[in-house]
């Protein structure tokens, strides 16, 4: 688990720019799962972050000095900006945060990274048809919450996971799902049962561990899993492995890894989308937000207790 003094605060003068670079005061600072991975030792999709080095972290800020023509002072700009209240950039990897499809925030969630790959992990790697059954397990989270909603779009009947029963009411009342089951209460394996007797014909995992085996022995034929992220896991040495993969021979099923990185040329398509469905009212998101980057490190542990009900953001 993340410590407080796995991190230091430091403070430093903000050099002048060079030509080319903008200044970026940072607004909120994106309080992601990923940030626990990218503080292992070594190389995965993305090198880890070295120690002493500025924690890598998205942020979405306002561009307030500039020599950079592409990036004019008074735009608002997201990216790996970094845990810190200032970041210079060369604007390289960095979005245009466009106001009028929603708030700044937004573009740190719904239509940032997390909503991207909602987007992208379900309709291109899940590839749902109307009338099949989806399932997603952290459904409440940012990513769950907003795959849900498009399953919903696509005609599809959605079931999901969540911590507790304040969050599988969001779900159900609010996100149109049609059941929320809470895993720490109710037998996951009977809920499915009761939910999808037909079986789950596309599980989006977002939590690993034994529930990514559960929800194994109750696939329908032909199933598509899309492992997204193991958030009980990402604590864990050695982490826990499936033991009904089995299950995939018999449903004649698929298992497909997704990274969002992998489909940055083709955001702006999605980001249109998601803006017209939740400007429409047909998507809705939900934001928890912290504050002071003094908090940074207890903000992150949140996300592996489940203290975040929404986009966690830390307001700097
Ligand atoms: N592959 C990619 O490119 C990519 C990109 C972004 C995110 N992801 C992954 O997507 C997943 C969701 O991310 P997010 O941003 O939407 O996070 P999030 O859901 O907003 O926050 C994490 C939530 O996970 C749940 N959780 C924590 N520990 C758990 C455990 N031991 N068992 C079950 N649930 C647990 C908690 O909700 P409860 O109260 O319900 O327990 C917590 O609120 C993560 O696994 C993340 O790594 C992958």
């Amino acid at each position: 688990m993340v410590k407080e003094s796995d991190f230091n605060i430091s403070e430093d003068e903000v050099r002048e720019l060079e030509e080319g670079e903008i200044l970026v005061a940072i607004k909120f600072l994106s309080l992601d799962p990923a940030l626990r991975g990218w503080m292992n030792e070594g190389t995965t999709y993305i090198k880890g972050v070295e120690i002493g080095a500025v924690m890598r972290c998205f942020a979405a800020g306002e561009i307030i000095q500039s020599k950079n023509s592409n990036h004019p002072v008074g735009g608002h700009v997201s990216g790996l900006l970094g845990a810190q209240s200032y970041s210079i950039s060369d604007g390289q990897g960095l979005a245009n945060c466009d106001l009028e499809k929603g708030p700044l925030t937004w573009h740190l969630g719904v239509l940032g990274m997390p909503g991207m790959t909602a987007y992208f992990g379900l309709l291109e790697k899940g590839k749902p048809q109307a009338g099949e059954t989806v399932f997603i397990s952290g459904a409440a989270g940012i990513v769950g919450s907003t795959v849900g909603q498009i399953a919903k779009i696509k005609g599809c009947m959605v079931r999901g996971t969540a911590g507790s029963a304040e969050k599988g009411k969001y779900l159900t009342e609010e996100c149109g799902f049609d059941a929320a089951i809470n895993y720490k209460e109710e037998d996951v394996s009977a809920a499915l049962s009761k939910h999808a007797p037909n079986g789950v014909h596309v599980f989006y995992d977002n939590v690993g561990g034994p529930l990514l085996d559960t929800a194994l022995m109750h696939l329908g034929r032909g199933a598509r899993v899309v492992i997204c992220g193991a958030i009980s896991q990402y604590n864990n040495k050695p982490m826990y492995g499936p033991s009904n993969y089995m299950k995939i021979v018999t449903a004649r099923g698929h298992i497909n890894g997704i990274i969002v990185f992998d489909y940055i040329k083709e955001y702006p398509k999605a980001i249109n989308e998601i803006s017209t469905w939740l400007n429409e009212g047909k998507m809705k998101t939900k934001e928890h937000k912290v504050n002071g980057i003094d908090n940074f490190p207890e903000a992150i542990t949140m996300l592996f207790t489940g203290k975040n009900f929404g986009k966690l953001l830390l307001e700097v």
